[in-house]
C-alpha cells in the first residue's frame, strides 16, 4: 500500500506543533501500525530527517504505552484492540491517515506522539494498592473465600493497561474510567475493603487535582477502551467515594 501521512509534530510541550505530510510506500497489509512507524522513521533517518516520537514497550498489547489517535479515534479502527495490535490491512491503499498524541491538560506533550501520562501514576501512588502485613503472619490468601462473581468482576476491572485512552476519548478529558477501574479491582475483594474508604478520597482528590474533566456519562471511554472496562465501574466508584464521605 501507499500511504499519506499526517503526522503531528511537536518538539517540546512548550513550542507549537503541526501536521506533517510523509509519504510511505510498499507497505505490507500484514504490516502492524508500529511496524509501519518504524518504516516511516526509516525513511526519515535515511533522508537526514528527525524520526517521529512515540510510546510503544510491548507490542502485545499488554504494557499499554502504545497511544495514537488515529483518523480521530483512540487506538485507531478496530474494536478493543491498542494501537500496537492494530494492522494495516484495516487501512486502504492511497489513504490519508492523521495520527495524533492523546490531547488532554492533563497529558502535557513531550515530544512529537508521547505524551506525558506521570498523572496515572500519582493517582495509584495515591491508593492504587493493598497494604499487607509482612511480619510473617500474613493469611494465607486462599484461607479467605471470594465469591465467583466478585472475582470475575474484579479481574474485569483489573484488565485496565492504563493507556489512557478513555481520557484522550472523552470531551471532558474525565479520567474517570481508568481511576474506577482501579477502585473496583480492589473494591470488589475482601483484602481490598480494609482501605477502600480512604482509597476511593485519595485517588479521586489525586485525579481531581491533576487537572482531569468531570464525568457526564456520554460513555465514550468505555467504546474506545482497548480493555472493554465497563462504565459500571463509575457507578460503583461514584458509591464507594459517596459512602467514604460519610466515614
Ligand atoms: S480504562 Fe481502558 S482506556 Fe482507560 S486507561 Fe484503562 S485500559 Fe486504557
Ligand atoms: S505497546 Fe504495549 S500495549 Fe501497545
Amino acid at each position: 500500500m501507499n500511504l499519506t501521512l499526517k503526522v503531528w509534530r511537536q518538539k517540546n510541550s512548550q513550542e507549537k506543533g503541526q501536521l506533517e505530510t510523509y509519504q510511505v510506500k510498499n507497505i505490507s497489509t500484514d504490516s502492524s501500525f508500529l511496524e509501519m512507524m518504524d518504516i516511516l522513521n526509516e525513511q526519515l533517518v535515511n533522508e537526514g530527517k528527525e524520526p517521529v516520537a512515540f510510546d510503544h514497550d510491548c507490542r502485545e498489547g499488554i504494557c499499554g504505552m502504545c497511544s495514537l489517535f488515529i483518523n480521530g479515534e483512540a487506538h485507531g479502527p478496530g474494536e478493543e484492540i491498542t494501537t500496537c495490535q492494530l494492522h494495516m490491512r484495516e487501512f486502504k491503499d492511497g489513504e490519508t491517515i492523521h495520527i495524533e498524541p492523546w490531547r488532554a491538560k492533563a497529558f502535557p506533550v513531550i515530544k512529537d506522539l508521547v505524551v506525558d501520562r506521570g498523572a496515572f501514576d500519582r493517582i495509584m501512588s495515591a491508593g492504587g494498592f493493598i497494604s499487607v502485613n509482612t511480619s510473617g503472619n500474613t493469611q494465607d490468601a486462599n484461607a479467605i473465600p471470594v465469591p465467583k462473581e466478585d472475582a470475575d468482576m474484579a479481574m474485569d476491572a483489573a484488565t485496565c493497561i492504563g493507556c489512557g485512552a478513555c481520557v484522550a476519548t472523552c470531551k471532558n478529558a474525565s479520567a474517570m474510567l481508568f481511576v474506577s477501574a482501579k477502585v473496583s479491582q480492589f473494591a470488589l475483594l475482601p483484602q481490598g475493603k480494609v482501605e477502600a474508604a480512604e482509597r476511593a478520597q485519595n485517588m479521586v482528590s489525586q485525579m481531581d487535582e491533576e487537572g482531569f474533566g468531570n464525568c457526564t456519562n456520554t460513555g465514550a471511554c468505555e467504546v474506545e477502551c482497548p480493555k472493554g472496562i465497563s462504565i459500571e465501574n463509575i457507578a460503583r466508584m461514584n458509591r464507594e467515594y459517596l459512602s467514604s464521605s460519610f466515614k
